[in-house]
């Protein structure tokens, strides 16, 4: 089975680049972050405390998160926009800092990529869930670009005051990911690195697909 292992901050692409490169060559997509978001939702949703880490890693094996391409269940309820809101987003990364949480979410991981051929996107799939990728990408943009695209994902204002208070917000989640104990976020040694800033999504596929399909070929 191959493994492409996308990683990178807040408002990269990973997501536009990962569906589309899974697209391109016949593979599945995982979103992982969106699996944090949906134990989240279970957290604020059952008023579960977002300290208690053995109460977050209880609630991760008692709940059912079933991602299908872009349909995210949870306890099988399509919860596939609940976890873009705000709430969510303020809390997801606490809850992904737990231990036990991260082992049962890449016990989940690792399971779906020893089933087929997987385009995974997250923070620590090429440097700890499988860091036996075939293809490693750090994805990164420059941080403006990375406000502004989020801001235009989520329907939000793009005028400068509001694109610095959005880029604050963006930089402290991924600090929080990266300063955190359990697989922190950190580019893994051998990932290649894009800088998507000012590239067009096209140019950007056509390079990951085809260092992909040459180390496929390869093997
Ligand atoms: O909002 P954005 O698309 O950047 O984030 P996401 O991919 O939806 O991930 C949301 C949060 O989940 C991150 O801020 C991390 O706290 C956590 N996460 C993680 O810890 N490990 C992953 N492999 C993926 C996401």
């Amino acid at each position: 089975m191959s493994v492409i292992a996308i990683d990178g901050p807040a408002g990269a692409g990973k997501s536009t680049i990962a569906r589309a490169v899974a697209d391109r060559l016949g593979f599945e997509y995982l979103d992982t972050g969106a699996m944090y978001r949906a134990l989240a939702l279970a957290a604020l949703e059952s008023g579960t405390d977002l300290a208690n880490a053995a109460a977050l890693t209880a609630l991760t094996e008692s709940v059912d998160i079933d991602l299908r391409g872009d349909v995210v269940k949870l306890d099988g309820r399509d919860v596939s926009e609940l976890i873009r809101g705000p709430g969510v987003t303020a809390a997801v990364s606490k809850v992904a800092a737990v231990d036990g949480v991260r082992r049962a979410m890449a016990a989940m991981q690792r399971a779906r990529a020893d089933a087929g051929n997987l385009v995974m996107e997250g923070r620590d799939i090429g440097s700890a869930v499988v860091p036996t990728a075939d293809v490693k990408i750090f994805l990164t943009a420059s941080k403006e670009e990375r406000a502004r695209r989020r801001a235009r994902q989520m329907g939000l204002a793009t005028d400068e005051q509001s694109l610095k208070e959005l880029s604050r917000s963006i930089e402290k989640r991924d600090r929080a990911d990266a300063e955190r104990k359990a697989s922190p976020f950190v580019k893994a040694n051998d990932a290649v690195v894009v800088d998507s800033t000012g590239k067009d999504v096209e140019t950007i596929v056509d390079e990951i697909a085809s260092a992909a399909l040459r180390v496929i070929d390869e093997h």
